[in-house]
This record gives structure tokens, C-alpha cells and sequence, in this order.
């Protein structure tokens, strides 16, 4: 079976059937990444582009990564070493790399709907990696494969979601994601942070961490886009790490064998506890070691590669 489609924009867009086979596929890519010589020749002759306009470790990183060891060729361009600081428009740099024959762009931007847009005038694929408050549906599939490596199932679990559910671009991917997968999604924040009239989407929403915890399977602890607020969200961050930190004491109140998730970069001390954070129930690192899985899947099933 392969994908039936040129770009990964949305989760929104994705049937339940395409997550399925994209965290199919990542799990037969798990094991390169754990061999000494950590390359497979798949992908040998195609052009993979990492379009960035925001910073980035884990994403920009582990889609390298994962092009390199799929043996494609893999170039890096940054807002900063781009044409686009002398007045390009950003379409034309896009149309400017693929004249040089790229197959995969992958693009991050501060502005919600570039990589839709960049998708629908360029022939190469395009991934987005992050879009404003949009979406950032890799790092979703990397969170349900977790789940789903840990769990062996997302459906019926609850999964809470925590902090700034209004900036965040990957909650709106993994809200999604989860209930096509048939999770049990509860948020929890302070009021401001929780976009009004999000229960249509299937969601329950809870403004107490205590009320939330209880009897979750799974918390995703989100980071404060401090870069994407105006003011008047929070008093100050003392007071979020009071009501919405994730601390020793609270974790207790989750079902036994919960898993900690967040997409980093952390706040220590903000969000979670370091002990917390580094702690048995943590799954961060192990979601950055399957970020690399799950855009290996993603870029192999875009060049037309098949799982059967
Ligand atoms: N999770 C995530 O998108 O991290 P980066 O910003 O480091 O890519």
C-alpha cells in the first residue's frame, strides 16, 4: 500500500487509514536507526529540501536525518541564508530550488497556510514542518507513534492535553490525530489559553490540572509559545508553573504507567518538573528517537514507496 496523495499539509485532511500506514511504515524504519552502519539505499538519486523560516532542533534535524539515512541528498537553507532577506519572494525561492530538481520540500513558517500555499504551485512534495498556529502534523504522527509503540493502542486511552492549547500548532495536529485514532482527548489550561468552542471538535475540557489528571493514560505538556503571545494570558510564569506545572505530586493522580509527553523544547521548571521531565514516565526523548522513524516513513512514502 502506498499514499494516495502529493503532501503532508494537515493532519485534519488525513484519513484514519493513512496515519495507519505512515505508523506502520515508521516501524519497519525504527531498526535502521538502531544498526551500526545506519543507512539504507531507498531514496539514492531523490533531493530532499529543508525550507526553514523559524528556528528548529528536533524537526529541521531529525528530517536531515532521516533523508541522509535513506541515502538521499539532503540540503539545509535557513530564512537567514536566503535570498528571500534581499526582497525574493518566498513562491520564487521555492520555485528557484525545485529548478534545480528537488523531489521533497519540507518548509516551516511563522505564517499559517505557506507550506498549502507553496504546495499548490511547486511539483515536489512539500511536508510542513510547523505553519504559525496552524499545524505541525509530523510531530503528531511521532506522539501517536509513541503512544502506540508504548500502549499498543491509542484508541480508548485518555490522553490530556496541557498549557497553551490557542498558540499551539502541534496540540492542533494531535488533537486531531487522537480522536481519528480514538482517543479520549481532555484540555486543561488557564481559560485564556483554550480556544473558545473547541469542545466541537470532540474534545472536554477541564481548567483545574488536578480535575484533568486524574485517570489519564497520557499528558502532553506543551510549551508556552512565549514568541506567539500578546500579553494578559498569565499573570507570570511562576504562577502557570504553580497551576499548571506538571510536579511529582500531581502525577500521582494518573493512572499507573502514564506516559509523559512534550514536543520540546522544554521549560524546565515551567511546564514540568525536572524530575518529572527526566523521570521513568517521560517519553521526551524517546519521541525525538521516533521523530527520526516517522519522517523516514513520511519521506519514503511521498517518493512512492510501498508498504506491503
Ligand atoms: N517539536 C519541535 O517542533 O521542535 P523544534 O522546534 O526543535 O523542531
Amino acid at each position: 500500500m502506498g499514499l494516495k496523495r502529493k503532501d503532508i499539509l494537515t493532519i485534519a485532511e488525513m484519513e484514519k487509514e493513512e496515519i495507519d500506514l505512515i505508523l506502520q511504515t515508521a516501524e519497519s524504519f525504527k531498526e535502521v536507526s538502531q544498526r551500526d552502519i545506519k543507512k539504507v539505499p531507498t531514496l539514492r538519486g531523490k533531493t530532499v529540501v529543508n525550507l526553514f523560516f523559524e528556528p528548529s532542533t528536533r524537526t529541521r534535524t531529525s528530517f536531515e536525518l532521516a533523508g541522509k539515512r535513506l541515502s538521499a541528498d539532503v540540503v539545509n537553507i535557513s530564512a537567514s541564508s536566503s535570498s528571500t532577506v534581499k526582497g525574493e519572494t518566498l513562491l520564487d525561492t521555492a520555485r528557484n530550488i525545485e529548478a534545480m530538481q528537488s523531489d521533497i520540500m519540507i518548509v516551516r513558517h511563522a505564517s499559517s497556510g505557506v507550506p498549502a500555499l507553496l504546495a499548490r504551485h511547486l511539483k515536489s512534495s512539500v511536508i510542513n514542518a510547523g505553519d504559525g498556529l496552524h499545524e505541525h502534523p509530523s510531530q503528531a504522527l511521532l506522539d501517536l507513534f509513541t503512544i502506540k509503540e508504548k500502549k499498543g493502542t491509542v484508541e480508548g486511552l485518555k490522553v490530556v492535553i496541557v498549557g497553551d492549547i490557542l498558540h499551539s500548532r502541534v496540540a492542533h495536529s494531535d488533537i486531531r490525530g487522537l480522536l481519528k485514532l480514538g482517543a479520549e482527548v481532555q484540555l486543561v489550561g488557564p481559560p485564556p489559553m483554550i480556544p473558545k468552542g473547541i469542545e466541537e471538535w470532540g474534545v472536554s475540557v477541564r481548567y483545574r490540572m488536578e480535575e484533568a489528571i486524574k485517570g489519564a493514560d497520557v499528558i502532553i505538556l506543551l510549551r508556552l509559545q512565549l514568541e506567539r503571545q500578546g500579553c494578559g494570558y498569565f499573570p507570570t510564569l511562576r504562577e502557570y508553573a504553580h497551576l499548571y506545572g506538571l510536579n511529582r505530586s500531581r502525577l500521582s493522580l494518573a493512572e499507573k504507567g502514564v506516559l509523559i509527553l512534550h514536543p520540546g523544547p522544554i521549560n524546565r521548571g515551567v511546564e514540568v518538573t525536572s524530575d518529572v521531565a527526566d523521570g521513568l514516565s517521560s517519553m521526551i526523548l524517546e519521541q525525538v528517537t521516533n521523530g527520526v522513524a516517522v519522517r523516514m516513513a513520511l519521506l519514503f512514502l511521498l517518493a512512492g514507496g510501498k508498504n506491503d
